[in-house]
């Protein structure tokens, strides 16, 4: 199996290298966890140190936020742009209209942003927001899988967001993301520790263990060598 070393510090000890390239990885947890710091750490180490472009799509912030985070880290965002190995899509989805259609145009508009830029890393931060908006969970679950695919088929190795409201057990907001997904990567924070537990990865072994997690000015590290109890996460 071919692996891709994410590059996010710490991470790709957890998983013996890397995530399988093409794989589609759910990163889930609560408000603040850390989740879009993780994936725009995904994105950014990607087109540093391996020269990988990658497209952060965005249906929550603006793309001024996301750009505004990065920078915050000392992160040379305009510079990546400018040299095709970032990009930020936003995506607004209409309410009011067949989200079905929307997401369909929106895959077309994103295989044709992954083509012009040989794009090999995605982010869709979230994927909650198909959610909401869709009715029955057989449609969600059936869309989210066309998605998926399709995005494989681009040859991209995704990480798709999805936030929850906190509780351990919970690795999504309509409970079918994580089937969808080849692997569930869930993120804490029971202030004031941040953690980081693999919850299921195919294809490749992995650490059991919960990490702990450090955010500061300078990123998000995750200590891969260190352990944090099942308990001591609420
Ligand atoms: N420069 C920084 N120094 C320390 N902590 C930070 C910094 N930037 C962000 N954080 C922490 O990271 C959290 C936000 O993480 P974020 O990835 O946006 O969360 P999520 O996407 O899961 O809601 C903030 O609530 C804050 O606690
Ligand atoms: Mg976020």
């Amino acid at each position: 199996m071919e692996r891709i070393k994410t590059g996010v510090p710490g991470l790709d000890e957890l998983t013996q290298g890397g995530i399988p390239k093409g794989s589609t990885i759910l990163v889930s947890g609560g408000a603040g966890t850390g989740k879009t710091i993780l994936c725009l750490s995904y994105i950014y180490f990607g087109a540093v140190e391996f020269n990988e472009p990658g497209i952060y799509i965005t249906l929550e912030e603006g793309a001024e936020n996301i750009s505004w985070n990065m920078e915050n880290f000392g992160w040379d965002i305009g510079a990546l742009q400018e040299q095709g190995l970032v990009n930020i899509h936003r995506i607004h989805l209409n309410p009011h209209e067949n989200i079905n259609m929307q997401v369909e145009q929106e895959l077309k508009i994103i295989a044709e942003l992954v083509k012009e830029m040989g794009a090999k890393r995605l982010v869709v931060d979230s994927t909650t927001a198909f959610g909401i908006w869709m009715e029955g969970k057989g449609l969600l679950r059936h869309t989210l899988f066309e998605f998926t695919s399709a995005l494989k088929e681009l040859g991209c190795t995704t990480l798709m967001v999805a936030e929850t409201k906190n509780e351990k057990n919970v690795f999504s907001a309509a409970g079918v993301e994580e089937f969808v997904a080849d692997g569930v990567i869930a993120l804490y924070f029971t202030p004031p520790n941040r953690s980081i537990f693999v919850r299921k990865l195919r294809g490749t072994n992995h650490s059991k263990s919960i990490h702990p997690i450090d955010i500061t000015s300078e990123g998000l590290i995750i200590r891969a060598k260190d352990e944090i109890l099942w308990d001591a996460i609420k």
